[in-house]
């Protein structure tokens, strides 16, 4: 397979940016009234702005031959089909089955998955339902008030990240709780405080045999079981998420209390499946159903609208052109709603343990670059930390900044605060401020003009910095269930420009199999392997003072 920066469109990007480079924003706003209304869109409630970008109609034209040149739709539709897209473990990618509540057949292998899809959720609904009413007792007869879920990566992070986003939906009666690190301090920080007689603990894990996840489940079971001072209390407290039936009944789980998934649900991808319980129990399965329904409607809308209206695509191409032209290295996203916390730590593993690849799907070694470093934090913490090198500094960092309509807390003023930071970060990060602006503006305000032409250097803003908007009314699990969808669907976009899979991750393999050799050695308190000299020096030193 040729390498996408053979193909004549990307030569085509690599000249445009040469032009591209000594354009600003404020220029291409100036010399087209037309611009913000022309480069913004609309789907399943969410509308993009994407109007602030070092970008012009040639640009994107020049994206969406690139696209077309890697068979972009060729692919997404593969993917919707079931076939085996994720080459390197033979496995169909499918969570957008997952959300696709309607009639439609989807074969993987020639066998409907779709029935097998429809009753594990029916088994969810029922099983929260039983929960919340109170009707599923503890061991001793009492009803659940908080819910522990145990696993680490895509079986924690998604359905951590949608409760707390959903937190104003959440029914008062039962808490829900995430430990994931290995780190005992999290299981013993989670527990202190609650009730084993009320507390229902939910092991996720697709392999079930992360030994994060394993670890802190069997210290859990043992709590409960030394509190309960009774094997068969397991029963009524433990239920587990899996692909793995044999697994989940060696660990003692009735394997009537698993849910089950399927190897073509990718971790990262995961909070649509039975992963998705503890959503399920914190907000109602109505309300998780809304998520799906919400996702849903922008897999329809990825699926099926041309390029030039399509949102994911849009996204996808315009990070591409600043991570392979305009050398960005990173990508912030930043949400303007305190519920959207973990929105971007989700999205750093979404996107970078999809993207982090540095060959082709035929195994070739890429020459140019893939995924970016993805961070971020809400606005406006985030402008009182880091948004000074946003502003001034010497990276070039795509920001997308999101932010709803109406708050689901609306005090006083509070919300239109936090919109108009919102605004007013991504107009100077396009505007800034001239070294003439910022000159006139000291001596505006008394300063000689010695003084202002000191000070001018550092309080000039070159701007131009791309920002990308994303508006929706409100936070609700419709809305998420989109914008999730918006992401995941803009990676893989960017995945089938790069001609990688973004459906492995063998990268986080080597680290686990190292680490299980240290924990031989820590345990029989020898070094019994050869390391490198620094690894050995350190495990001397923590060996000599434990
Ligand atoms: O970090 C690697 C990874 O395999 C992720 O892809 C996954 O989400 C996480 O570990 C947890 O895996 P499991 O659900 O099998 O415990």
């Amino acid at each position: 397979m040729a390498l996408v920066s053979s193909t004549p469109a990307w030569q085509a990007l690599q000249q445009h940016w040469q032009q591209m480079r000594s354009q600003h924003m404020r220029d291409l706003f100036a010399d087209d009234p037309a611009r913000a209304e022309r480069m913004t869109a609309d789907a399943a409630g969410l509308h993009l702005d994407f109007s602030k970008q070092i970008a012009t109609e040639e640009t994107l034209r020049l994206l969406f031959d690139l696209a077309r040149a890697v068979d972009l739709e060729h692919w997404r539709e593969r993917m919707f089909i079931g076939e085996h897209i994720n080459l390197s473990e033979d496995r169909a990618v499918l969570h957008t089955a997952l959300r696709n509540r309607t009639d439609v057949r989807t074969l993987v292998d020639g066998e409907d998955v779709m029935p097998a899809v429809d009753a594990v959720l029916a088994r969810v609904q029922d099983f929260s339902e039983r929960v919340r009413s109170g009707e599923w007792k503890g061991h001793t007869g009492q009803a659940i008030t908080d819910v522990v879920n145990i696993g680490i990566g895509g079986s924690n992070l998604g359905p951590k990240m949608v409760c707390e986003a959903l937190k104003p939906y959440q029914s008062a009666q039962l808490r829900p709780h995430f430990v994931s690190n290995v780190d005992g301090t999290h299981l013993a920080e989670t527990l202190r405080g609650l009730n084993p007689e009320t507390t229902l603990f939910i092991v996720a894990s697709k392999t079930f045999t992360t030994q994060e996840t394993m670890t802190n489940a069997q210290s859990a079971r043992r709590w409960l079981v030394d509190a309960l001072g009774d094997d068969g209390a397991v029963r009524n407290h433990f239920v587990a998420v899996s692909t793995n039936t044999e697994k989940v009944a060696e660990f003692g789980i009735d394997t009537d209390q698993m849910f089950e998934f399927w190897d073509w649900v990718g971790g990262r991808y995961s909070l649509w499946s039975a992963i998705g319980l503890p959503i399920a129990l914190a907000v109602g399965f109505d309300r998780f159903a809304e998520l799906l329904a919400g996702a849903h409607e922008m897999d329809v809308h990825f699926r099926s609208a041309p390029l030039e209206q399509n949102l994911p695509v849009i996204m996808g191409l315009l990070g591409v052109w600043y991570v392979d032209f305009a050398g960005a290295k990173t990508q912030a996203i930043l949400p303007y709603d305190q519920y959207l916390q973990y929105f971007p730590a989700y999205f750093q593993q979404g996107d970078m343990e999809s993207n982090g690849k540095h060959v082709t799907r035929d195994g070739q070694p890429v020459d140019y670059n893939t995924g970016p470093v993805v961070w971020g934090q809400p606005g406006t913490d985030g402008q009182h930390a880091f948004y000074q090198l946003i502003h001034q500094g010497t990276e070039l960092i795509p920001c997308d900044f999101i932010a709803p309509i109406k708050s689901h807390n609306p005090l006083g003023r509070h919300h239109e605060l936090l919109i108009a930071n919102c605004l007013a970060q991504t107009e100077a990060l396009m505007r800034g401020r001239t070294l003439q602006e910022a000159k006139d503006e000291m001596m505006a305000s008394g300063l000689s003009e010695a003084e202002a032409d000191r000070l001018a250097p550092h309080r000039q803003f070159d701007g131009n910095r791309p920002t990308t908007t994303i508006l929706m009314e409100q936070v609700t699990p419709h809305s998420l269930g989109a914008l999730i969808a918006l992401y995941e669907h803009k990676i893989f976009t960017q995945g089938i420009v790069w001609g990688i899979n973004s459906f492995d991750q063998w990268g986080v393999e080597l680290g686990k199999k190292l680490a299980n050799v240290i924990i031989g050695e820590l345990e029989a308190g020898e070094i019994s392997e050869t390391h490198d000299a620094s690894t050995e020096a350190l495990l001397q030193y923590f060996l000599a003072r434990r």
